[in-house]
């Protein structure tokens, strides 16, 4: 008789490929609702800068990326397409100056075969790369030489640490012993020898989630909110003997991503944020900066890209590239790092209609 864990190793390796092919056949898995599309901008009909001249590129972690992208972690496993998936964002990322995030690698410690699918650094030898480990696994036998060995695995940078207690709550094999995770979370972060970045997985940080852990040393968060890839909806698919709607009902609980940036805004000085879930434009990725953010992520959009070609990938890249250089054109900024936390560049009245208390809160110019 198979052990529990094995059983769960077993479903790991197979869920990769099943996400996939989820998302691919429920368009509705991407809830479009940050409320982004919201937030007006400063048009400025003079501008007095060349749009040649606009800067995008930023300097995170101490490496130089042509502007603020980071391809958030999807995937990894022993599957073929999973491992050519990796490739074609690595080397997607190197190609462009973007920063790349491996999906989880807890599948490499069950199944050896997937290991070469997270070793990236041969195909993005200059890019900025993060390895990735669900937290949860801190209280499930994981610790410090899991987190190492993760790293050393995609040569990485840093590490993400994924917090997803609403993914885990719906899964059927999910664990959801999240009790003193924050103290592990801490101790494994003091020791590892790069930064660690805690994230969400599309339902977003709070204000005492991120107080907790900045109390603890943690210095880097991605707030990955709600509004964009949903996983309690992916979820809700996957369970076979039905989860009563539990997956639906919370399909789009969180904080949705700007809401999420905003309510971070007393710890600015003290972290930098990187922000994700639901950016989907050049355009997103502008208002994210000016709501905090220093970096932006983003998944789903290139999921579809990186199962077809690298072309593909870097043609999106591109294309976010060039939406975010026009925006900043037009705001009459000159270079990317201008837009941090810039709240004079919002129209006056946007951020009031979400009904936010900490919008309300905010003085905005
Ligand atoms: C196919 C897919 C797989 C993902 N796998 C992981 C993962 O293994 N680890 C993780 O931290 N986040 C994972 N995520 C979450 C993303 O990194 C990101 O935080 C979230 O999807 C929000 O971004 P999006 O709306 O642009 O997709 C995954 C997302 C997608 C779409």
């Amino acid at each position: 008789m198979r052990s529990p864990a094995s059983r769960r190793g077993d479903t790991t390796n197979v869920r990769k490929s099943e996400v996939i092919r989820i998302i691919q056949s429920d368009l509705l898995t991407d809830r479009r609702g940050t409320g982004f599309d919201r937030i007006r901008l400063r048009h400025h009909a003079l501008p007095e800068i060349n749009l040649n001249e606009v800067d995008p590129s930023i300097i995170f972690m101490g490496k130089k990326l042509s502007f603020p992208l980071l391809i958030s972690s999807m995937t990894g496993g022993s599957a073929r397409l999973l491992r050519t998936i990796n490739r074609r964002l690595a080397e997607a990322a190197e190609e462009t100056g973007v920063a790349f995030a491996v999906g989880s690698q807890r599948v490499m410690f069950t199944h050896p075969a997937a290991r070469a699918s997270f070793e990236v650094r041969p195909w993005a030898p200059h890019t900025l790369v993060f390895a990735n480990l669900g937290a949860v696994q801190l209280n499930n036998g994981f610790g410090l030489r899991h987190c190492q060995e993760a790293v050393r695995t995609a040569g990485a940078d840093g590490l993400f640490l994924h917090l997803n207690p609403l993914q885990e709550a719906i899964q059927p094999e999910g664990n959801t012993n999240f009790g003193g995770l924050a103290d592990r979370i801490a101790e494994v972060a003091h020791r590892l020898n790069c930064p660690v970045i805690l994230k969400e997985v599309g339902a977003g940080l709070s204000p005492e989630d991120v107080s907790q852990m900045v109390k603890r040393g943690i210095r880097y968060f991605d707030v990955a909110g709600a509004g964009g890839t949903s996983w309690s909806r992916i979820e809700h698919h996957r369970t076979k003997e039905g989860d009563e709607g539990l997956g639906l009902l919370l399909q789009d609980w969180g904080w949705p991503t700007p809401r999420a940036l905003l309510a971070l805004r007393p710890f600015r000085d003290r972290v930098t944020l990187i922000a994700s879930g639901g950016l989907r434009s050049g355009l997103d990725m502008a208002k994210a900066m000016i709501l905090g953010a220093s970096l932006c992520g983003m998944a789903l959009p290139f999921l579809a890209a990186a199962c077809r070609s690298k072309a593909q990938v870097i043609r999106k890249i591109l294309q976010f590239k060039r939406e975010f250089v026009t925006v900043l054109f037009l705001l009459g900024v000159r270079r990317a790092t201008y837009l941090i936390g810039n709240h004079s560049l919002l129209m006056a009245d946007v951020l009031s209609d979400e009904g936010c208390d900490d919008r309300r809160r905010e003085a905005i110019p």
